[in-house]
Order: structure tokens, then C-alpha cells, then sequence
């Protein structure tokens, strides 16, 4: 698998040849003005929740590679309004198999709405199971016992977790976040994008240290193996 990162909470997932483009919002994100977002591949674009700072670019980029949107009920139905067509819709607790391996949607403390006020169901994150590696991409959330669960169905190889704190966990609540859900290898998103959520990331890097785990902090347009 190979991970690229284009700011805030977007991430595209390579697996297999084929493409997995989480949250896309990179147009209207200043820290990412380098990434030219017509560039970027997709074969399926997975949507943790309605707020704009995950969808900005979904639209955009689904009529333009013709991917298949993976995300609850209402935010499928809300791209299919929109011209998108092709759509998986999912809720809670449900799984599917993909080409590329299983997608599990679950649980996510936060709030969902779409740019233009549709109600957006209720937010997720998402568990790629694949031949290679297990990914739990958190989504936007607060720290909560369900990751328990996570930890105790699912062998996580690598979690992607919110770490900017105010709109979702900060770092502190995200390291207890990556107890739950028994994993080493944490990528921090959702930080730094807004004043609200600016961190200090060495100090971010000590704290996962600390607790025995590494947390990395891509470079916005920087890919890495996993
Ligand atoms: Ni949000
Ligand atoms: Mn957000």
C-alpha cells in the first residue's frame, strides 16, 4: 500500500493499482495551493461526513475519473443529486467487499451536514481491511469507547486520527484513541489547517513517543510506503 497526503484529512490510499481518495478538500486549503488537484487519481472517493472541509473537491473529482463514492445513505444519495453517478451507500456497522478489499463503516462522535444544509446522516470513519494491511481512517471525531471495539474486532496496521483538537480529539484523547484501537503506527490529520486547530507537532510526536507509538506527519504532497 501507498499513502499520499493532500492536507487537513485528505489521503489517497493506493492499494493494488487501484486508487482510495478520502475527504478531498484541497482547493479551498491554502497549505495545499501546490497540489493541482486535476492530477489526482481516483477510483473510489470515501466520504466520512457532509462538512465542507471534506467534500469540497469530491464532486469535481468524481464526475472527472468517474469514481464511486463510499460513504452512509444520505451523503451517496446527496452526490447522486448532484450529478455523481456512481454511488455506494453504507451505515453503520456494515461492511462490504471491495476490489480492493472490505470497507467498514463505523462509528464517528461529531456532527454532519452537507455545504448546502442537506442533511448529511450520521458521521463515520472508515476500516479498509485488505491482504495487505488493515486501515482505520477516523474521520473527523472525539475520542470514544466504540474504538474499543475496533481494537478488538479488527487487527489495525495503521490509524489515520484527528489530532488538531476543538473540533475533534486533540492529541492527547488521539493517543488513548490509538490504545483503543491497538495500534503503533498512527498518521495525524485535521490539524493546522485553521487557526482553530493549529498544533505543535514535535510536541504531538513526543506525546505518541512517549506512549510507545509513532506518529507521523506527512508533508502535504509527500507519499509513503505503509
Ligand atoms: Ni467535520
Ligand atoms: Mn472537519
Amino acid at each position: 500500500m501507498k499513502l499520499s497526503y493532500y492536507g487537513h484529512s485528505t489521503f489517497l490510499l493506493e492499494i493494488k493499482g487501484l486508487n482510495l481518495l478520502f475527504d478531498p478538500f484541497i482547493t479551498p486549503n491554502e497549505l495545499a495551493k501546490n497540489i493541482d488537484v486535476n492530477s489526482i487519481p481516483a477510483d473510489y472517493i470515501l466520504v466520512s461526513h457532509g462538512h465542507e472541509d471534506h467534500v469540497a473537491d469530491a464532486v469535481s473529482i468524481a464526475k472527472r475519473t468517474g469514481a464511486t463514492v463510499v460513504s452512509n445513505f444520505e451523503i451517496v444519495s446527496w452526490f447522486g443529486v448532484q450529478g455523481v453517478e456512481k454511488g455506494h451507500p453504507m451505515n453503520h456497522g456494515g461492511s462490504w467487499s471491495f476490489d480492493f478489499g472490505s470497507v467498514k463503516y463505523v462509528n464517528a462522535v461529531h456532527s454532519s451536514v452537507l455545504p448546502d444544509g442537506t442533511y448529511g446522516g450520521n458521521p463515520g470513519g472508515f476500516i479498509i481491511s485488505t491482504d495487505e494491511g488493515n486501515v482505520y481512517y477516523a474521520g473527523d471525531t472525539a475520542l470514544t469507547y466504540d474504538m474499543k471495539l475496533i481494537g478488538d474486532t479488527a487487527n489495525i496496521s495503521h490509524a489515520i486520527l484527528p489530532i488538531g483538537d476543538n473540533f475533534t480529539m486533540g492529541v492527547d484523547d488521539a493517543v488513548i484513541a490509538a490504545e483503543f484501537v491497538g495500534c503503533n503506527e498512527i498518521i495525524g490529520m485535521h490539524y493546522d489547517t485553521f487557526g482553530y486547530i493549529e498544533i505543535d507537532k514535535e510536541e504531538a510526536k513526543g506525546k505518541f513517543s512517549t506512549a510507545g507509538k509513532t506518529l507521523t506527519l506527512l508533508n502535504i504532497g509527500e507519499t509513503i510506503a505503509l
